[in-house]
């Protein structure tokens, strides 16, 4: 089993992506940290502790992060994951707390004592993972690799260039990107095709369980004007681990821009090596949605 931390702000898609993880038989996520994004920190923590409380799995530390980005002010995406950061579905409240620790002192002792490697999820803004690595840079070795969604080649989600994750911490996203940590990408290339369409909606519907139910209910509070699919994008990041064939790669470097008047939070990758930047990526293009949406259907049905 892989040692695994899950950095979040949950969110719709990232709630999805935690599910998938604690019912995976090749993980063993040992701590979730939250990280501002989707919403503010005391409601993506919230979310974190209520999502798995529902699970009923016991003993994941769960440790708050950042409170905002290392420069810029907060900026949330409401728009897609509603005010509390999940859709409207409400969750029960369960008698677990967040950690006395902070996100980063929390995967700092992890790292540390873990006899083995340590994998991170990333899927939140970069944050949480900037501050370990410049508090900690003598443990990065310790870690396996960093999955994280966020980015893309080609246009973005939140500015026309920038994807959500990189537009609102890309000093951050940059720390983590120059690392030399072994860092696999899943941007919105992929992730916009990685999409549950209405037949796979109404099938977790179909399940009946309390998961699949409050899956259900947050995916159709997701789907509200569109009619493409709804992209996993944070599902890639976890599923990767799981079962890397489902997606094909190409080594790129990869920079997120801090300076652009226009660009700000862009990803630059270097797809086609026009430069001789070295690699610091694994860079998804392309998914096996189908497969994709059986893991999510298997791992929501087997609670
Ligand atoms: C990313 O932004 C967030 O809204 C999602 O949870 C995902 O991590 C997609 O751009
Ligand atoms: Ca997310």
């Amino acid at each position: 089993k892989k040692t695994v931390i899950i950095d979040t702000d949950p969110g719709i898609d990232d709630a999805i992506a935690i599910f998938l993880a604690l019912t995976s038989d090749k993980l063993d996520v040992k701590l979730i940290t939250t990280t501002a994004g989707n919403q503010t920190i005391e409601k993506v923590t919230s979310n974190a502790l209520k999502l798995v409380n529902l699970t009923g799995i016991k003993g994941i530390e769960i440790a708050k992060g950042a409170t905002k980005p290392l420069i810029k002010e907060l900026y949330t995406a409401e728009e897609f994951h509603g005010e509390s950061g999940i859709g409207g579905v409400i969750l029960p409240e369960g008698e677990q707390q967040a950690s006395e620790r902070t996100a980063v002192e929390a995967m700092k002792d992890l790292i540390v004592h873990s006899n083995e490697n340590v994998s991170i999820v990333a899927i939140g803004p970069l944050t949480n993972v900037a501050n370990l690595i410049t508090a900690y840079p003598n443990i990065t070795h310790k870690i396996e690799q960093i999955s994280i969604m966020g980015g893309a080649y080609e246009g973005g989600n939140t500015t026309p260039v920038a994807e959500f994750n990189m537009y609102v911490d890309p000093e951050a996203a940059q720390i983590v990107f120059k690392s030399g940590i072994p860092i696999a990408l899943f941007g919105l290339d992929v992730t916009y095709k990685a999409v549950l369409f209405n037949e796979d909606i109404e099938q977790i519907r179909s399940i009946g369980n309390r998961i699949s139910d409050a899956a259900a209910e947050m995916l159709e509070f997701y789907a509200k004007g569109r009619t493409n699919g709804l992209p996993m994008h944070d599902a890639c990041a976890v599923a990767y681990l799981i079962k890397p064939e489902l997606f094909t790669f190409i080594p790129c470097n990869v920079q997120v821009e801090t300076k652009g008047e226009f660009t700000y939070g862009q990803t630059i990758i270097d797809k086609k090596r026009l430069t001789d930047r070295p690699i610091n990526a694994n860079v998804a293009f392309e998914v096996d949605r189908e497969e994709l949406s059986n893991m999510i259907y298997a791992s929501l049905k087997s609670f």
